[in-house]
C-alpha cells in the first residue's frame, strides 16, 4: 500500500515536473500523446517491397531514437501487405482507420493508389506513396494522395530528350495496361509529341498471369516486323526480364535495335545484382533510367548500413531510399502539426452511421479530425534527406526531378548521363548544374557513348524498311513534254527516263532494300499540276523541286530570255552585233519583265504560274505553253504577235530546251541554288538517306553519266548559245574585208599604171635603136627592178622620175589606159 501511495506521489511530481517544463519551454507539448500509429501498406515481396519494408522500418527506429525530432512522441508503425491488389489494398487502408491511424505509407502500385485515394480522402488520412509513378495521380482529384517520388511524368520527359537526342522520330511503346503503364504511355505520347516524334506502335500486356512465353513471343513478332526498330518498356520487371528473353531467342537484341527501359529495370537491378549470367547476357546494350539521388555523407552511411540490415541478402534500390525519406517526411510533419497546437482526434462518419452500412460495421471508421493541418505541413516539408532535397513544388511535385541514363553492358551498369528538369541531358550530375543558368540548347545536350545491342557504338538508325510486303508508293507524273525526265513505257507500268534512273541509282546506293513501285500520275494529256501531286502522294518525284517544296515554296525558277538574232547580211558587223545586242535586250530581269506588258510564257502544271501570279503579274499576261514547240513558236512570234516575250520554268527544263535550240538563251540571275529534289512526307526517314546517296552518286560522277544519257542533245550546249551573240566570227568582219579589199586593189591599180607609163617613156626613146621584142621585156623588167635597188641614188632617181609620170598619168593618160 505504501509503495503505492509513494509512487503515486511520485507520479503527480512527475507530472508536475512535466508540466512546469513545458510551460517554460517555448512548445505547448501538452498535446503530443505518447504515440502515434502511422500505417504502411505496399506489397512485401515484391522488388520495391522487399527494400521498402526495411528502409521504412529502419526509418521508423532512426526516428524514434532521435529525441530531437518528435520530442517524446514515438511513431507506432503498422504494415500490411497489399499484394498489389486493389481489393486487398483497401481493405488494408479501412483496417487502419479503425485504429486510429495518422497516416498511411504506400502503396506502391499505382493501381491500388487509385484505389486507396478516394478512402485516404474521405477519411482525411494523408497517403504518402514512395512508389507510385502513374503522372495522372493528380493532387487536385485526390488532395490526400501525396507523392514522396518522381512522377513518371519527368522520366518520360527524359526518354522523350533521348529519343530526341539520337534524332529518333518513331518510338514502339510495349507497356503493362493497368494505370501505371497506360497512363505513363500516355506521358510518353505527350512528350514525344512536343519533340515531333510520336509513339507509332503500341503493345498493351494485360497484367497478371497467363501472359506468358508464348504470348509474348507473339508481341515480338509482330513488332518485329515494324517499321521502327525504338522499343520503350515500361512494365514490370518479370515481364520485362521474359521479353528480354524472348527479344534475345527472336534476334531482337542484335545490331539495329534499342532498347529503352524505364526505372522498373534499374530498380529490380539495383537490388538484385548480381544476376544469373544468362539473364545479364538477354540484356546487353539496353538503355535504363534511375531515379537519381544525389551523393551524400548521409546516403553513403545509409548503403554501408544496409548490408548489415539485410544480411547482404538483396541491393539498396533509389525507392528504399524514397521509402526511407518519406517516415522523415511524416515525422516533420507530425512534429509541426503538434507545433500548431495539432490534435489527435477523430470523429464518425455521419453518413456511414446513418447511410444503412450497419450490417457492414463501418462505424468504426472515423474521419481524422487533424488531417488537414497534418497535410498542409507535409507540403511544407524542406529538408535534406537521403534523396536529396525534399520540398514540394506549386504542383506538389518533388523539386529538381532527375533520373540516370544507364547502359547495360557485360555483368554490370554503367552510368552515361543525366536527365534533370532544369538542364536536359549532360555529361555532369544534375547537382552541379542547379545553380547554373542552363542553355538547354540542342548544342548542349551530351551523353557518354552507349553500347548498343549488337555491340555496337555508332549509333542505331532507328528504324528500317517494314518488312511486311508492302512496297513504297511512288507517284510519277505522267507528261506529255519534256519526256526525257520522266515518262511510262506505253502499255506497261513502267517507267524510264532521267529521274527515274537517278532514283534507282539513289534506291541502290542504300544500305537496306527498298521495294517499291512507281504508281502514274496525271491524265496523260497534260503535264499534272505538281501542287496537287505533292498533296496527293506519298512522295513526289520531281526534278527541280527541293525537299522542302513539298508545296513548291522552295523552287527553282529561272529565266527565259531569247534574243533573236537576226541572221540578214548587215547586222554582222561588229557594231551592228552589239548594238543589237542593247536593242533586243529590254528585259534584264523578273523585275523589268514585270514593268512591261510583255505576256510571259509557262509550262503547263509548272509552280511557276502560281510564282508569277503572286509576284503580282496578271493572268492576262499569262500563256500556258505545253511542248518544246509551243516554246519556239512563241518565242518566234513575240509578244506582239501572239506569242511571248519571255519564258519562266525550272532550269532542267529549260536546259534541255536550249539544248537543241541555239537562237534563245537565259538571262537574268536563277531565284535560288540549282538543286535536287524528291518530295517526301514529313518526317520520312528515306529523306536523309536518299539525299546522301544522289550526293554519292553526284560526286562519283554518276549523275553526270545520267545526266548526259538523257539530257545531252547534238546541236549547240545551252552555254554556247548563251555565249554566241557575244562571240565575233569571221563573216562578223566581212565589211572591213571588203573596204581592206577595194584600198588593196586601187593601190595595186595605180602601181601598175605607173610602171606601164614610165616603160612607155623609156620604149619610146630606145625603139629606134632596137626594136626587138627581147629588149622591151628586159626594159620593162629593169623598170620593175629598179625599184629595189638598194643603192640611194638610184632609189631617188626612179622616185622622182616616177612622181613626174605619175602626174601625167593622171591627167594625160589614164582614161587611155581603161
Ligand atoms: C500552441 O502554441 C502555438 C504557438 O506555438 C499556438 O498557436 C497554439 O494556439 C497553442 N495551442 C494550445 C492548445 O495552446
Ligand atoms: C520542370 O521544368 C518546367 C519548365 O522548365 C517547370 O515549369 C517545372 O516547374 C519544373 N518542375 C519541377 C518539379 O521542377
Ligand atoms: C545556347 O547555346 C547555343 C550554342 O552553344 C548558342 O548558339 C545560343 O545562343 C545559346 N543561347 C543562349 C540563350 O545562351
Amino acid at each position: 500500500m505504501g509503495v503505492h501511495k509513494w509512487s503515486l506521489v511520485a507520479l503527480v511530481l512527475l507530472n508536475l515536473g512535466v508540466f512546469l517544463i513545458n510551460g517554460l519551454s517555448t512548445h505547448n507539448a501538452s498535446t503530443r500523446p505518447a504515440i502515434v500509429n502511422i500505417g504502411a501498406i505496399f506489397t512485401f515481396d515484391s522488388t520495391i517491397g522487399k527494400v521498402a519494408k526495411v528502409a521504412i522500418e529502419e526509418a521508423v527506429k532512426d526516428i524514434n531514437a532521435n529525441s530531437t525530432v518528435l520530442r517524446g512522441t514515438k511513431l507506432r508503425l503498422e504494415m500490411r501487405s497489399s499484394n498489389c491488389s486493389g481489393f486487398l489494398g483497401m481493405v488494408g487502408a479501412l483496417q487502419f482507420m479503425e485504429s486510429d491511424t495518422i497516416a498511411i505509407i504506400g502503396p506502391q502500385s499505382s493501381v491500388v493508389a487509385h484505389i486507396i485515394s478516394h478512402v485516404a480522402n474521405e477519411l482525411q488520412v494523408p497517403l504518402l506513396s514512395f512508389a507510385a509513378t502513374d503522372p495522372t495521380l493528380s493532387n487536385l482529384q485526390f488532395p490526400y494522395f501525396v507523392r514522396t517520388t518522381q512522377s513518371d511524368l519527368y522520366q518520360m520527359n527524359a526518354v522523350a530528350e533521348i529519343i530526341d537526342y539520337y534524332n529518333w522520330r518513331d518510338v514502339i511503346a510495349i507497356f503493362i495496361d493497368d494505370d501505371y503503364g497506360r497512363n505513363g504511355v500516355l506521358a510518353l505520347d505527350d512528350a514525344l509529341a512536343a519533340k515531333r516524334c510520336k509513339i507509332s506502335y503500341k503493345v498493351g500486356i494485360p497484367p497478371g498471369p497467363g501472359f506468358g512465353r508464348t504470348e509474348v513471343m507473339d508481341i515480338l513478332v509482330k513488332v518485329a516486323l515494324l517499321e521502327s526498330r525504338v522499343i520503350v518498356l515500361h512494365v514490370y520487371p518479370d515481364m520485362g526480364y521474359l521479353m528480354f528473353s524472348v527479344a534475345r531467342y527472336l534476334g531482337m537484341m542484335a545490331d539495329g535495335y534499342v532498347w529503352i527501359a524505364t526505372d522498373w529495370l534499374s530498380s529490380s537491378l539495383d537490388s538484385s545484382l548480381p544476376l544469373p549470367l544468362e539473364k545479364m547476357e538477354n540484356m546487353q546494350g539496353v538503355v535504363a533510367l534511375r531515379q537519381h539521388t544525389p551523393d551524400s555523407v548521409e546516403k553513403k552511411a545509409f548503403t554501408s548500413k544496409w548490408s548489415k540490415l539485410t544480411g547482404g541478402s538483396f541491393g539498396l534500390n533509389s525507392y528504399a531510399l524514397y521509402a526511407y525519406d518519406t517516415v522523415w517526411i511524416i515525422a516533420h510533419a507530425i512534429d509541426a502539426f503538434f507545433d500548431q497546437g495539432g490534435i489527435v482526434s477523430f470523429s464518425n462518419d455521419s453518413r456511414l452511421s446513418s447511410g444503412g452500412f450497419a450490417d457492414l460495421h463501418l462505424d468504426a471508421m472515423s474521419i481524422f479530425n487533424g488531417g488537414k493541418l497534418l497535410l498542409d505541413n507535409m507540403w511544407k516539408s524542406d529538408f535534406v534527406g537521403l534523396t536529396g532535397h525534399i520540398k514540394f513544388d506549386s504542383d506538389r511535385n518533388l523539386v529538381n526531378p532527375a533520373y540516370d541514363i544507364i547502359n547495360i553492358i557485360g555483368t554490370g551498369i554503367r552510368t552515361v548521363g543525366y536527365w534533370s528538369n532544369g538542364s536536359g541531358l549532360s555529361t555532369l550530375t544534375p547537382e552541379n548544374l542547379y545553380s547554373k543558368q542552363v542553355n538547354r540548347s540542342s548544342a548542349n545536350q551530351e551523353l557518354h557513348s552507349i553500347i548498343w545491342p549488337g555491340e555496337v557504338v555508332t549509333k542505331p538508325r532507328g528504324w528500317v524498311f517494314p518488312n511486311n510486303g508492302k512496297l513504297l508508293k511512288i507517284a510519277v507524273p505522267l507528261r506529255v513534254s519534256y519526256k526525257e525526265f520522266v515518262s511510262q513505257l506505253p502499255g506497261t507500268n513502267m517507267s524510264k527516263g532521267f529521274c527515274i534512273d537517278v532514283f534507282v541509282a539513289a534506291v541502290n546506293l542504300l544500305p537496306y532494300a527498298v521495294p517499291y513501285q512507281f504508281i502514274p500520275f496525271g491524265n496523260g494529256k497534260e503535264n499534272p499540276s505538281y501542287t496537287e501531286l505533292s498533296n496527293y502522294v506519298m512522295f513526289i518525284f520531281a526534278i527541280g523541286e527541293n525537299t522542302a517544296s513539298t508545296l513548291g515554296r522552295i523552287v527553282l525558277l529561272i529565266w527565259l530570255f531569247v534574243v533573236l538574232i537576226i541572221n540578214s547580211s548587215y547586222t554582222a558587223s561588229l557594231t551592228s552585233i552589239l548594238t543589237v545586242q542593247q536593242l533586243s535586250s529590254p528585259v534584264k530581269g523578273i523585275n523589268s519583265l514585270k514593268k512591261t506588258n510583255d505576256r510571259i510564257g509557262y509550262q503547263v502544271g509548272s509552280f511557276a504560274e502560281r510564282y508569277l501570279l503572286e509576284i503580282g503579274i496578271p493572268q492576262s499576261r499569262l500563256v500556258a505553253l505545253g511542248t518544246p514547240d509551243a516554246y519556239t513558236d512563241a518565242l518566234r512570234k513575240g509578244s506582239k504577235n501572239g506569242g511571248v516575250a519571255a519564258i519562266v520554268d525550272e532550269r532542267p527544263y529549260i536546259e534541255l530546251f536550249l539544248s537543241n535550240q541555239c537562237t534563245f538563251r537565259v538571262v537574268g540571275t536563277e531565284f535560288t541554288k540549282s538543286g535536287w529534289g524528291f518530295a517526301f512526307p514529313r518526317d520520312s526517314p528515306l529523306s536523309v538517306d536518299l539525299s546522301t546517296a544522289i550526293l554519292t552518286l553526284s560526286e562519283n560522277g554518276d549523275l553526270q553519266r545520267i545526266h548526259d544519257k538523257w539530257l545531252i542533245r547534238s546541236g549547240c550546249s545551252t552555254d554556247n548559245s548563251e555565249l554566241e551573240s557575244d562571240r565575233l566570227h569571221l563573216k562578223s568582219f566581212w565589211g572591213l574585208f571588203l573596204i581592206c579589199g577595194v584600198a588593196c586593189f586601187i593601190a595595186i591599180f595605180i602601181y601598175f599604171c605607173q610602171v606601164f607609163r614610165r616603160f612607155r617613156n623609156v620604149a619610146r626613146s630606145t625603139v629606134d635603136s632596137d626594136g626587138s621584142r627581147s629588149r622591151r621585156l628586159q626594159t620593162l623588167l629593169s623598170i620593175i627592178d629598179e625599184k629595189k635597188d638598194p643603192r640611194d641614188k638610184k632609189r631617188q632617181k626612179v622616185e622622182r622620175s616616177i612622181s613626174d609620170e605619175s602626174k601625167d598619168c593622171e591627167t594625160g593618160h589614164d582614161s587611155e589606159q581603161r
